[in-house]
């Protein structure tokens, strides 16, 4: 069985997703699996979210997580929709017991040190430094590399293709997520060739810190 960190090893760049129309989840799913990106993050930020995920799920080779995860409730509308792992944007600590007990991997949102090793210390291995460009970004985490080198990150929020290979040249980044590859003007005119061509130009990346 290939466990999570092995699909992101593979496809270390996330698409962040936010639809809108559930009739986009498999055309968008198609183009993004077509330009080398397995990894998904759909959040849940529409009334569609949880019937996207269901239906882009119908691509075997996708790996797709449910982002923008909030509260209890949203743990379970995820794992019900079938999301492969969760992403919250921060982590208060009343959301931790219901993350912990998801039975998916979870990559809880951080931005503190403070935040950091609490979310370490429940135990969770990958944690989503949020925003990542607004809150320090790449000198940021060479920083918490010091006192902390074994951490993993996921950073998201203000990355860019022309940002993404910076984040990922450093060992504590497992990944990183966002939007640029299928953004909402894309979904918009369902300009799928775009986003296979966004997803390819950002799966280069990744191919790139495998290598
Ligand atoms: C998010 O959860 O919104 C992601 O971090 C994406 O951020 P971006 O739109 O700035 O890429």
């Amino acid at each position: 069985m290939t466990c999570f960190s092995d699909h992101l090893r593979r496809s270390p760049v996330i698409p962040v997703l936010v639809v809108d129309r559930v009739e986009h989840a498999e055309p968008l799913a198609t183009a993004l699996a077509e330009g080398g990106l397995t990894v998904v993050e759909v959040t849940l930020r529409t009334p569609a979210a949880l019937e996207v995920i269901r239906r882009m799920k119908r691509v075997p080779a996708l790996t797709v997580g449910a982002g923008t995860v909030l509260t209890p409730g949203d743990v379970d509308s995820a794992v019900t929709a079938g999301a492969d792992f969760i992403v919250t944007p921060g982590t208060p600590v009343s959301l931790v017991p219901a993350l912990r007990g998801a039975g998916v991997p979870v990559i809880p949102g951080v931005q503190t040190v403070s935040e950091i090793l609490a979310r370490i210390e429940d135990g969770f291995q990958i944690l989503k430094l949020f925003p990542a460009e607004q809150c320090g970004g790449v000198g940021l985490l060479k920083a918490i590399a010091g006192p902390l080198p074994s951490v993993q990150f996921c950073p998201t929020g203000g990355i860019d293709q022309s940002k993404a290979s910076a984040y990922l040249a450093l060992k504590s980044v497992a990944a990183v997520g966002g939007s640029w590859i299928a953004p909402a003007s894309a979904l918009a005119a369902e300009n799928w060739d775009l986003i296979t061509v966004n997803a390819r130009n950002a799966a280069l990346l990744g191919a790139a810190k495998e290598s």
